[in-house]
């Protein structure tokens, strides 16, 4: 018989790994899928109809470009006759003009915008897109001409933490009620671009000192969240919120994971939702699948992290990051103190600047196709 958990309440809905833009740190998996690939707009609706009635309340619908899906309002319409809050993760280029009042009309709730640079030069070198900085202040007056709350998302990484107060001001001067700092996350690309895009240590302090300021100066007029960076922290993050406690995500082909480098982990494998062989319901997969359960609450978890009193603070750190620099997924993240592998997230950071010194750290970027098939 299954163990019943908590319900989640969150979900990613990546709908396409398509994108216009060639983010070197994107968090999509290095081998993206083709259009080919992608659920039908009846499948996603279906799997919505199963997540709320699993509890999910939010719903953020990202890609790569989710606007590239002709579909987005008939799902979000899907989303909003079960009074689940939806979320659009864009890039916010190329989205035609009316598209925003149309996802307004179908029951839109909010809209995150990323910006690779505060300045045009750098958003269009680091996503590889021509113009791509003028159209995203297009896509941000279109969001609020919707009446759609807008939170600019600021990846931050080598080649824009310099921009961090420009950042600031640009979300302030686009009407965002929410500016999202984020650092990057070394995963997927950022991990095989992580020598190209690895800060220094002045930079990250620079960088805390100005966010911190500004914290507390926009306090009530607009929010700064701050996520820092792993590489440069002494407790990590509580990734997720932890494995399967409260949130999942679902890939374009229906892969149902915890998060989105799950797939790294070798020794799960992940299930698809849907009917027919091999397929499972939401409900399944979210209670039973063994990969679900794998690092689920601290019964799994090794020294230190066992006999640790923040283990139901961060619960562990991070699976993915684990596996990645400890081999081992079940390990403490390296970006504990406590790790035994602590030390060599210091010798990656060194490493990145030598690379960076010696002029080798030039970004691969991402394109389908690009790795594996
Ligand atoms: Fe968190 Fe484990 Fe480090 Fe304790 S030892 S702080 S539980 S990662
Ligand atoms: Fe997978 Fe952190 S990205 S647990």
């Amino acid at each position: 018989m299954s163990k019943a958990y908590l319900p989640p309440i969150g979900m990613l809905a990546e709908l396409t790994h398509r994108c216009p833009l060639q983010c070197a740190y994107c968090s999509n998996p290095l081998e993206l899928l083709k259009a080919n690939r992608e659920m039908s707009t009846a499948e996603w609706l279906a799997l919505f109809e199963q997540a709320a009635d699993l509890g999910v309340l939010q719903v953020h619908l990202s890609g790569g470009e989710p606007t590239l899906r002709p579909d987005l309002e008939l799902i979000i319409a899907g989303l909003s006759r079960r009074g689940v809050y939806s979320n659009l993760i864009t890039a916010g280029v190329g989205i035609a003009e009316g598209r925003f009042q149309k996802m307004a009309d179908a029951g839109l709730d909010h809209v995150q915008l990323s910006f690779q640079g505060a300045h045009a030069a750098t958003t269009e070198k680091i996503g590889n897109h021509r113009g791509a900085h003028e159209k995203k202040v297009e896509t941000a007056l279109a969001a609020r001409r919707a009446g759609l709350p807008l939170t600019i998302n600021a990846p931050m990484h080598r080649h824009n933490m310099d921009e961090v107060g420009d950042f600031i001001d640009l979300a302030l001067s686009l009407g965002a009620e929410r500016l999202e700092i984020a650092n990057v996350q070394y995963a997927g690309w950022a991990l095989l671009n992580r020598n190209a895009l690895m800060p220094d240590r002045d930079a990250v302090e620079r960088q805390v000192r100005i966010v911190e300021e500004a914290q507390a100066r926009l306090y009530g007029i607009m929010t700064i969240d701050f996520v820092t960076p792993d590489y440069f922290a002494i407790y990590p993050k509580p990734c997720m919120g932890g494995w399967a406690r409260d949130a999942f995500m679902v890939a374009p082909d229906g892969t149902v994971l915890p998060c989105h480098a799950a797939g790294t982990i070798p020794s799960l494998t992940f299930p698809r939702f849907g009917e027919g062989e091999g397929r499972s319901s939401l409900s399944e997969i979210w209670h039973d699948a063994p990969a679900f359960n794998a690092f689920r609450g601290t019964d799994w978890m090794l020294e230190p992290c066992r006999s640790c009193d923040r283990q139901e603070i961060d619960w562990g750190g991070c699976r993915c990051q684990a596996m990645a620099l400890a081999g081992n997924a079940a390990a403490t993240d390296p970006a504990c103190v406590k790790s035994p592998l602590h030390a060599r997230m210091a010798g990656l950071i060194d490493e990145a600047m030598t690379a960076h010194a010696a002029g080798t750290d030039s970004f691969r970027y991402r394109r389908i196709g690009a790795i594996g098939s």
